[in-house]
């Protein structure tokens, strides 16, 4: 149980968040069927990325680290070989997903397992993508859940219509479709994150987008590269909404990632009436572009989130949530469903949590709706095992009238271990 306390001043001054979870889980199973050494540098040492090297390592990859720089032999596609052992992804979906794509087409048979909140998150999202293209997937309920057993290999091209919004889905489809026969095609319903697509290209490979069209030509080799990683904007952005709701706070937040299909927390903070100033980096890596992110303390009113926006924002939803507790008016939160199956079914543990800390807010069939400002109380809290829940609760707890009794705080490492000491730091 970690006890948090409201501060009595403000927040200011400059943080620069570790690397970003997503880029880094991609730049070591990019560099792992890469030809070649892949140097990878402000590299997440987060939980969930360290699950990532694991499994590849037992595929007999060579991975060194040094800090947050990652060097890792690359010999393509069929070097990885059998796991003696099984894939523990430990909390992370991004590794089970992606993994499962990688795997989907290679000869050999492997088993991954992950804890007891992977356990319950859906697969057959993918395996089903994945059997039509012709692996060989099987698990519980059919190859819906964990532990999943899967023998790749003479993978075929498919075009497949995405039935969800999940950018783990389309990233594992194109990584089976750069190992099939022929030319895949994945038609997103709604755009979700780019990095795979980037990825692939900074790794030489091609692949074609049209609007919500992707294709790519299977059979293509990769070749290895220098990967720089950007500061995650979703870790950013419980800074972003801390230096929003905290009076006299002015919070700069260095290199961070900026991708369009990422950023949508920016919009929404803007339309709320935050005061939020970027400065687009001029010498943005080839691969992500990145720039400065300024946030002061402003009045916010609430405002409605749905649509295309999601994807473009969907870990930040629990964020958003509480920054919403203090606007003005209503914020009405739809079209996120997919906010059930995440690390906790988010709906559930955003509401629950901020009911106790005194929010007004009600969950919706596909969201939520929030009216404020409330003032929040207190109380004794739980992340439910899901680190952007505690990171949640831990910002609320600055604008707690009583301390925050925080359990299981412990998640947060899964994608900000140093979260509480960079917090400390800005405290004033
Ligand atoms: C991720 C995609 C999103 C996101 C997750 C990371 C990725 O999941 O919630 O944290 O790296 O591709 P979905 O693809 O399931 O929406």
């Amino acid at each position: 149980m970690k006890k948090l306390t409201s501060i009595q001043s403000n927040l200011s001054g400059t943080i620069q968040v570790p690397g970003d979870k997503s880029i880094s889980h991609r730049s070591i199973m990019f560099a792992a069927v890469a030809k070649g050494t892949t140097r990878v540098s402000n590299f997440l040492l987060g939980a969930d990325c360290l699950s990532t090297i694991s499994c590849f390592q037992k595929m007999g990859v060579m991975i060194d680290q040094h800090g947050d720089e990652i060097i890792i032999q690359g010999k393509g596609w069929d070097s990885l070989s059998e796991p003696t052992d099984i894939l523990d992804v430990g909390n992370s979906g991004t590794t089970t997903r992606l993994l499962m794509g990688i795997l989907a087409g290679r000869p050999f048979h492997s088993v991954i397992i992950g804890d007891h909140s992977i356990a319950k998150r859906p697969m057959n999202r993918v395996s089903n993508p994945l059997q039509q293209m012709g692996a060989q997937i099987d698990g519980r309920e059919f190859g819906n859940y964990t532990p999943i057993s899967i023998r790749g290999g003479n993978l075929k091209a498919i075009s497949y219509q995405m039935p969800v919004a999940s950018a783990q889905v389309k990233s594992a489809i194109l990584l089976a479709g750069l190992q099939a026969d022929g030319v895949t095609t994945v038609e997103e319903m709604r755009t979700t994150r780019d990095h795979t697509e980037r990825m692939i290209r900074h790794f030489g490979g091609e692949i074609e987008q049209l609007g919500k069209v992707i294709k790519v030509q299977g059979g293509q080799t990769l070749q290895a590269t220098e990967v720089r990683v950007p500061s995650d904007i979703s870790s950013a952005a419980f800074f972003m909404v801390a230096a929003a709701i905290v009076p006299n706070s002015e919070l700069i937040l260095p290199n961070v990632g900026l991708n369009k299909t990422r950023a949508g927390i920016i919009e929404v903070m803007e339309r709320m009436g935050a005061s939020i100033e970027l400065i687009q980096d001029e010498a943005s890596s080839l691969l992500e572009p990145t720039g400065t992110i300024k946030v002061s303390y402003s009045s916010l009113q609430g405002v409605e989130i749905g649509g295309d926006l999601i994807p473009r924002l969907i870990d930040e939803i629990p964020i958003i949530a509480l920054l919403a507790t203090q606007a003005e008016g209503k914020t009405v939160i739809k079209d996120a469903e997919e906010l059930k199956v995440k690390e906790t079914n988010r709906i559930d543990t955003v509401v629950q949590e901020l009911t106790t800390l005194g929010a007004n807010i009600e969950a919706t069939p596909d969201g939520m709706i929030i009216c404020g400002p409330t003032p929040l109380s207190g109380g004794n809290v739980s992340s439910h095992g899901d680190h952007r829940i505690g990171m949640m609760l831990s910002i609320a707890s600055l604008i707690c009238e009583n301390p925050i009794f925080l359990e299981d705080a412990e998640a947060i490492d899964v994608s900000y271990p140093s979260f509480f000491q960079d917090l400390d730091k800005l405290v004033k």
